[in-house]
């Protein structure tokens, strides 16, 4: 019999990644995915720490699934298990447990791999779990090789975790300490997606550049050196990587923008802050020259990089000229596209220690809308350049449209084109024929996608 499963998913591309893996290692239990939370016999909510309010979120969505199993149980007595997973789950587990009895169970990023054994625990009634330790066993050596991403475009974890401590950021505490999969264990997995039908691989790690995982040999491989490996693999056509740290992007990594021509010309690279002295007070360890330079050197190899970052402003302490150093900052770089977000205190970090020098809200919102207008102004104009100009699309999935296909460019931009659907799968030449501030549009080059399978 087939059970329903809902996962509801927040945060970052590391998250999508996870509730993925944890669909398929429920699919030999029984549990088929479902989008309706009312017919769910389990729901799980895979939650993120990193933006504002997150654990106040994670109960109003508990009462939510709450509502949704009382119902069931009065309308045929069936049940829900209710689970809690992720960021929040690892650093507010305690305080879930207690603030929502009805929840069975609550786990840690890192223990998802026991979800058969705590689902069999709870449906024989064995009382509530809670699993936030970091097994020292990694949970990627527990989980099937079925589980893995074969979309298109699909994410391949090589490295969790961060120690970095930024002063701002809750990821070393809810993620744990750095770790790197072994680089065989990366290739066979990528091998797989390649054979399940996935063309674009993006490695994922909260710091994946200072990704360091051991060869055959128990030597340690750097991400430039698994990238050229992994460019190897037949089948293989595109390769990305996300998120970065400044303080890694070694010469060897800059360099293999040049050399290796399926990794793509797009870096997510966040800086947070364009001053000194605030990137000093986040323990960002290093400068915005020491960024600059990082910039030109990558332009130098690949000059049509496409880049992207974080900021966060009001950061505790920060004044209008820290601020203007962030603006020149981003006039001087120039960004294809960003995230930037209103410094608020997460719980137990450093920062969130600096009440005395917390900005006013109001200074925040004006200062993040300043900046937002002005990458939003950089992204358009980036895209308009596209106007007229021929790109590689990865044909990737039907557009809202009919008729329509819709895929990314080499530089990360969502591209619209009216094409039949049996092109999806394939990479396209497309013409160019408008530049909006989130997608371009266009027309399929005639004849330079096959028609035949
Ligand atoms: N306040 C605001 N933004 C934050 N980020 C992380 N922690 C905080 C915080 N406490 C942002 C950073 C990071 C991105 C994923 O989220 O910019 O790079
Ligand atoms: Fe957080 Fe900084 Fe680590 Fe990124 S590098 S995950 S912002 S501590």
């Amino acid at each position: 019999m087939t059970k329903k499963l809902y996962i509801s998913t927040y945060g970052c591309q590391m998250n999508v990644y996870d509730s993925a893996r944890m669909a398929d290692i429920m699919a030999p239990l029984g549990y088929s995915l479902t989008e309706e939370p009312a017919d769910a016999d389990m729901a799980i909510l895979n939650t993120c720490h990193i933006r504002e309010k997150a654990s106040e979120k994670t109960f109003s969505e508990l009462g939510r699934l709450r509502k949704f199993r009382s119902a069931r149980q009065s309308r045929d007595d069936s049940d829900m298990i209710i689970a809690v997973a992720g960021c929040v789950a690892q650093a507010e587990g305690d305080e879930i447990m207690k603030r929502a009895p009805y929840v069975n169970m609550v786990f840690g990023p890192q223990s998802y791999h026991l979800l058969p054994q705590m689902v069999a625990e709870a449906n024989r009634g064995v009382g509530r779990i809670l699993e936030t330790d970091f097994p020292v066993e990694p949970k990627f050596d527990h989980l099937p090789d079925t589980a893995i991403d074969t979309n298109l475009s699909a994410f391949l974890t090589v490295q969790e975790g961060c120690d970095k401590f930024c002063a701002f950021c809750v990821v070393p505490y809810t993620r744990g300490a750095e770790f790197s999969r072994p680089a065989r264990a990366i290739t066979d997995e990528a091998k797989r997606m390649i054979a399940g039908g996935t063309r674009e691989i993006t490695l994922l790690g909260q710091n994946v550049n200072a990704y360091h995982g051991a060869d055959a040999d128990g030597e340690p491989v750097s991400l430039a050196r698994l990238i050229k490996d992994l460019a190897e693999l037949d089948g293989l056509d595109r390769l990305r990587y996300t998120t970065s740290h400044p303080l890694e992007m070694t010469e060897e990594l800059c360099q293999a923008h040049r050399d290796v021509d399926i990794l793509m010309p797009y870096l997510h690279l966040p800086v947070q802050a364009g001053s000194d002295r605030i990137l000093a007070a986040m323990n960002r360890r290093h400068t915005a020259s020491d960024y600059r330079h990082i910039i030109e050197k990558l332009r130098k190899y690949r000059p049509d990089l496409a880049l992207s970052g974080d900021f966060i402003v009001g950061f505790p302490g920060e004044t209008d000229a820290d601020f203007e150093a962030t603006l020149q900052l981003v006039r001087d770089v120039g960004y294809s596209q960003a995230y930037s977000f209103k410094y608020s205190p997460r719980p137990g970090t450093p920062a969130a220690g600096l009440a005395s020098e917390m900005v006013p809200e109001p200074v925040k919102s004006e200062r993040l809308a300043r900046l937002q207008a002005l990458l939003n102004e950089q992204q358009i104009a980036y895209n308009r350049e596209f106007v007229g100009r021929e790109i590689d699309v990865l044909l990737e999935r039907e557009g809202k449209r009919d008729g329509q296909l819709v895929g990314r460019s080499p530089y990360m931009q969502s591209v619209f084109v009216p094409s039949p659907a049996h092109r999806i799968g394939r990479i396209a030449t497309v013409i160019v024929q408008e530049g909006n501030a989130n997608s371009l549009r266009g027309e399929l080059k005639p004849g330079s996608v096959a028609d035949a399978a």
